[in-house]
């Protein structure tokens, strides 16, 4: 048995904008990506006697760390989605794959249903091992291949894939690299009950459908400005997420504890995509450090942890 084991990371999205309902039923985003140092590994138990000509190679999946209960071990799991999706595009444009049996294991630092795209990351994680094992025998595939293949998966997957910090318009899929520099710094709070992302998009649809005016958030360039500065304390004041209130609606506790890390004394206090992860923009790690102390010191967070952005994307580790 041999292993291949990748990495990829969280995102936030430090802007996040949010259009009108799309026919497709998604949509349409102005948001801006920024991968954290926050991660989940997924590694490739190959098992090089066993031979899969047709079907699935995937033969089970394991999950371990952060919220690992509440991950599913079967094929709806996205890794194992991506592995097959991975190995039906070679059949289809390679001809016959003879590809070995694999077993999938995770192991999870990224919070599950928490905004934070961890359900994307182990796609992303999967797509680069499979890759890895089928341009062994096959030719590799471009990125523009791999990033269709990961929007095909999930709107964050591309992101994740490809890591740093992008804007991303469509719905969230369509990818342009933006600058930044130096290292943010973010003190992380997660929720022991996770949010479901369709859950957060309707609820939008439901506000603005009832007279609340939110966003959408159309603009980046003060952000753009902010981040090629390095500077925190000018980043704080431009972030956006138009599906806070949502959030915030449907779950009273995300709003209490936004209010709890500003009181703490960080930069600024946001949800994490569609929540419920809450996310305190920090000037230091010793700061991010301190906010996180505060919040969990005194009961007001369930867990959490520290972080910091931006990171690469999904990538072979050792
Ligand atoms: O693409 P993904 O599978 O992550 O999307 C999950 C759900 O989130 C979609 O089915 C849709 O309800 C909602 N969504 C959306 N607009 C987006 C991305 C996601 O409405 N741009």
């Amino acid at each position: 048995m041999r292993h291949l084991t990748s990495r990829a990371h969280a995102k936030v999205n430090l802007h996040l904008g949010v259009g009108d309902l799309r026919e497709d039923g998604f949509h349409d985003l102005v948001t801006v990506f920024q991968s954290l140092s926050l991660a989940d590994t997924v590694t490739l138990d190959i098992d090089d006697e066993e031979r899969v000509a047709s079907g699935s190679i995937v033969g089970a999946l394991g999950v371990s760390g952060l919220d690992a209960a509440s991950v599913p071990t079967d094929a709806s799991n996205l890794a194992w989605r991506a592995v097959d999706k991975l190995v039906d595009h070679y059949r289809a444009h390679h001809g016959p794959v003879d590809a070995p049996r694999v077993n999938i294991r995770i192991h999870k630092g990224i919070p599950t249903a928490g905004g934070m795209a961890g359900g994307s990351a182990d796609a992303a994680a999967a797509l680069v091992a499979a890759h890895a094992l089928l341009s062994e025998s096959h030719p590799a595939l471009p990125m523009t291949t791999l990033s269709e293949l990961a929007a095909e998966l999930g709107s964050d997957v591309p992101f994740t894939l490809r890591g740093g910090t992008m804007l991303g318009t469509g719905r969230g899929e369509q990818l342009t690299p933006m600058l930044s520099r130096g290292t943010y710094h973010w003190a992380l709070v997660f929720f022991r009950e996770g949010l479901s992302t369709p859950t957060v998009f309707h609820e939008i649809d439901e506000l603005r459908g009832g007279g609340a005016v939110i966003g959408p958030s159309l603009h980046t360039g003060e952000l753009a400005r902010a981040l090629m500065t390095g500077d925190p304390q000018q980043l704080a004041g431009t972030l956006a997420n138009d599906l806070q209130v949502p959030a915030i609606t449907l779950r009273r506790d995300i709003g209490r504890t936004l209010e709890a890390g500003r009181q703490a004394g960080a930069l600024a206090a946001i949800v994490s995509g569609s929540g419920p992860t809450a996310a305190f923009l920090c000037s230091s790690e010793l700061h991010a450090r301190d906010v996180l102390d505060d919040l969990l010191a005194d009961g007001r967070a369930y867990s959490g942890t520290t972080a910091y952005g931006p990171t690469r994307g999904a990538h072979l580790v050792d």
